[in-house]
């Protein structure tokens, strides 16, 4: 039976505007595969995976067996200090997964937590390296990388920094790859603006690439609307971390676990970090659970002192949470057995199509794709930013369809299950209402 509460004032709601939301609240109630079900008893499709996180679709019957299980078998243990197989034999499998010498894990949380964990190991490995001077960190306009301090200084997107004092001291922050006109209506990868990667030169110059321990960035910027690095570009900033000694780190909180039609972006552009930050898709959102992968190198150099010494000081209660292990194990099952993790790839040119068909309706001015996600920027109303995309918002919600909305930019980023069929209904649904809105 579902609890309908008459007063929806205590609940502060996260990055929503609360006093609107309560005056029309939009409640699920349920959830199955490709389809939310709301408080008025409507099916509606989901376009985004529930925030970017459900890869593997709605109430999996492998992943809620495997919760329900472990729930009556070990509830908890002890993150520090103590140890469960199913933690191990996690960690074992992502590393499988993960290419290259990114082979150890250390379990998180949320993306957040992910972030602030890379960014700390990122620090404490050079201070090891006899380089402690190394504590600059330096992010991206536009980024998104959570909202604790560390990832929100790294982080470029204005409203999300603006409220919250001066930050993490000693972040810098390269140029965004927004904005070419020669990219626009790119299918995939765009094809100009490799060289913005130099501005991490540019930076090297102010500060001295000697005080700069890490360099990290989201390979393809999601929540700032989808903004795709061009050709090159990442290969580029990693030359570049090579040259100075600087970690690259790769915010893989979205692009992680099939997005792209590979198990990472790491496999897709070809390109390895030196850590790699995780979460939404590893537990296809059903549990809070994130993973940060570090190579080799970093972990053996927190290996060494007394064996009886604690090598980091940093961890939390619910790291590798039995439940949350046992989420991943069935999601990695799940992914595995329907070959989710490739899909994105088989399904990615019907799904550019569908989205490209949506130029010429009135207000879009770009469209980008990129495996199984899309944008849609639409032309802002002067003096209301945010304002047509939210019309969208609702109105495909009305019409049975969730969307999610970054500024005037509509993205799209469903389950990975997703068929041909919800792709039409997806675009189709969007396409009507995009032709409603003023
Ligand atoms: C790239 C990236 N990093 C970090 C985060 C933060 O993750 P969480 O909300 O789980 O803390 C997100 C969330 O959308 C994200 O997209």
């Amino acid at each position: 039976m579902n609890v309908r509460p008459n007063d929806l004032d205590a609940y502060w709601m996260p990055f929503t505007a609360n006093r609107q939301f309560k005056a029309a609240p939009r409640i699920f109630v349920g959830a199955k595969d490709m389809y939310y079900k709301t408080a008025d008893g409507r099916d509606v499709l989901d376009g985004i995976a529930g925030l970017w996180c459900c890869n593997a679709g709605h109430g999996r019957p492998k992943i809620v067996e495997a919760i329900q299980k472990q729930a009556a078998e070990l509830d908890y243990s002890p993150a520090f200090q103590m140890g469960h197989y199913k933690a191990f034999e996690l960690a074992s499998r992502l590393a499988a997964l993960m290419p290259g010498d990114l082979d150890h894990v250390f379990f998180t949380n949320s993306g957040s937590e992910s972030v602030e964990t890379a960014l700390k190991i990122a620090i404490a490995y050079h201070r090891l390296k006899g380089e402690g001077q190394r504590v600059r960190l330096i992010g991206r306009e536009k980024g998104y990388h959570g909202v604790n301090f560390g990832g929100m200084s790294v982080g470029g997107m204005v409203a999300n920094r603006k409220m919250f004092g001066t930050l993490v001291a000693g972040v810098d922050h390269i140029r965004h790859t927004h904005g070419d006109a020669r990219n626009l209506f790119s299918r995939g990868v765009p094809e100009y603006g490799a060289e913005l990667a130099d501005d991490l030169e540019r930076l090297c110059a102010l500060h001295d690439p000697s005080t700069i321990a890490a360099c990290i960035v989201e390979p393809v910027q999601c929540s700032a609307g989808v903004i795709l690095p061009p050709k090159g570009y990442l290969k580029r900033l990693r030359e570049i971390c090579d040259r100075h000694g600087i970690l690259l780190i790769f915010d893989e909180v979205i692009t992680g676990f099939g997005r792209l039609g590979t198990p990472f972006a790491v496999d897709f552009f070809g390109v390895e970090p030196d850590l790699v930050a995780t979460a939404k898709g590893l537990t296809s959102g059903v549990i809070p659970m994130g993973a940060v992968f570090t190579q080799k190198h970093i972990y053996d150099t927190f290996m060494q002192g007394p064996p009886a010494a604690i090598e980091f000081f940093h961890g939390y209660t619910y790291s590798a949470n039995p439940m949350a292990c046992a989420a991943a194990l069935a999601t990695l099952d799940t992914y595995e057995e329907e070959g989710l993790l490739a899909r994105a790839s088989a399904l990615s040119d019907y799904w550019a199509d569908a989205a490209h068909a949506l130029k010429g309706l009135p207000h879009v001015i770009d469209i980008r794709n990129l495996g199984l996600i899309a944008a849609v920027e639409l032309e802002s109303i002067p003096g209301q930013i945010t304002a047509r995309a939210y019309d969208a918002f609702l109105k495909c919600y009305e019409a049975g369809l969730l969307i999610r909305t970054t500024g005037d930019t509509i993205a799209l980023s469903p389950p990975l299950i997703i068929e041909k069929n919800h792709i039409d209904i997806l675009f189709d649904a969007l396409s009507r209402v995009l032709k409603t809105i003023s």
